[in-house]
């Protein structure tokens, strides 16, 4: 029996209120409107944003509102697609994006950036094209982070904000190819642009950081540094390719002077992956005057990271990385390609494994830094 056309009653995880754990229940996905696509949610990772969004929304986040279903790191299968939607059939493999690639604007056609404009506005606020959500409880509306809402066994996305990717591609694996992995390989070796034979150093060894080690790596750096506050994060980032790794507790001196008494002088590419601004400065201050560029990763929307003019006046360059600089419809299915071809690990990010209703368990182990990525599955088939 198709459900096209149908109001979809399905569980979803829906965080009600700031700062609360969230709460299974039945919720209504709405048929897609013109130009969106419906999608059934197969896995789902929890990133450290949809952390941040609940826990500190207000405070180094903007304020979002509530209710809202969270999760935006997912992989599912097209349900039925609305109106006018001509890239996308029933049964398609997709990864949703929380950044649209409309392939239309001034900036899909400028090579330099990745940040499309459409729909931006509405989908921050957690709405689709039309102001509304797709997704109802108990009679209300209920946002959709970023516009995409994967914490759902259901959601409705607009069809420039998915990605269609090959039909044997592991759902319950590329679904990192939705924000942490892409983030932190992209971080490396698009926006960045990691050098063969350089040195590195990267801050925080979460699923971002550990995916900018790898593609340092895969950049054919030599010197890769990797730093953390956890030792327990360092076996794994020695396997995805770092050379050492530093724990800035165990120095008395700042890290940047340790990184930079280490490498002579600094390294040439620093990335930040964990989202503080005192992290961003040290990164920056790690690398080498003449060359040095420091990338950050890490996301925050209200705070402000402290710049020596004198680190930039000598030569050093600041840049930021948005989704890892991917063009998002047109580079996750290469990146999905890379996977399958072997190129690029991501079954060793995922450290546990936990159905919908566990999913609190999932930001608890990430805040205490036991996991790197929880799959969450959506449904019990494939728990
Ligand atoms: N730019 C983007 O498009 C984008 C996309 C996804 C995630 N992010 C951001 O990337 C960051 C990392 O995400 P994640 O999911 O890997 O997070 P995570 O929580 O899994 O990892 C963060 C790591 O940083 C470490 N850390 C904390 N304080 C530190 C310090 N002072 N020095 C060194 N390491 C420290 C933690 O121990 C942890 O291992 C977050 O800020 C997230 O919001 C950005
Ligand atoms: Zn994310
Ligand atoms: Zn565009």
């Amino acid at each position: 029996m198709t459900t096209a056309g149908q109001v979809i009653r399905c569980k979803a995880a829906v965080a009600w209120e700031s700062g609360k754990p969230l709460i299974i229940e039945d919720v209504e996905v709405a048929p897609p409107k013109i130009h969106e696509v419906r999608i059934k949610i197969i896995a789902t990772g929890v990133c450290h944003t949809d952390n941040e969004y609940l826990f500190e929304t207000g405070k180094g986040m903007k304020f979002r509102p509530f209710p809202l279903v969270l999760g935006h790191e997912a992989a599912g299968i097209v349900e039925s697609v609305g109106p006018e939607v001509t890239n996308f059939s029933p049964g398609d493999k997709v990864i949703p994006l929380f950044l649209p690639q409309c392939q239309d604007c001034e900036r899909c056609h400028n090579p330099e950036t990745n940040h499309c404009r459409r729909n931006w506005a509405n989908t921050q606020a957690g709405v689709l094209a039309d102001g509304t959500s797709r997704i109802s409880c108990k009679g209300q509306q209920v946002y959709q982070f970023l516009g995409i809402s994967s914490f759902s066994q259901y959601t409705v996305v607009p069809d420039t904000s998915l990605a269609k990717i090959r039909s044997d591609a592991p759902l319950d694996k590329v679904f990192l190819l939705g924000c942490g992995v892409s983030t932190g390989y992209g971080a490396a070796v698009k926006t960045g642009k990691v050098k063969k034979g350089s040195s590195c150093a990267v801050f925080g060894l979460g699923a971002v950081g550990l995916a900018a080690v790898m593609g340092c790596q895969i950049a054919g750096a030599t010197t890769i540094i990797g730093v953390d506050v956890n030792p327990e994060k360092f076996e794994k980032a020695v396997f995805f390719g770092a050379t050492e790794c530093v724990n800035p507790k165990d120095h008395t001196k700042p890290i940047q002077e340790v990184l930079v008494e280490k490498t002579d002088g600094g390294v040439d590419y620093a990335l930040e992956c964990v989202g503080d601004p005192a992290v961003m400065s040290a990164a920056l201050e790690s690398t080498t005057d003449g060359w040095g560029i420091c990338v950050i990763a890490g996301w925050t929307e209200t705070e402000v990271m402290q710049v020596e003019v004198e680190k930039i006046l000598m030569g050093r360059t600041l840049m930021g990385t948005y989704f890892g600089g991917w063009k998002s419809v047109q580079d996750i299915p290469t990146l999905v390609d890379n996977y399958m071809d072997g190129k690029l690990k991501l079954d060793e990010f995922i450290t546990d494994h936990l159905p919908l209703d566990q999913i609190n368990k999932a930001f608890e182990t990430l805040k205490s830094g036991t996991s790197i990525r929880t799959k969450i599955s959506l449904w019990q088939e494939e728990a």
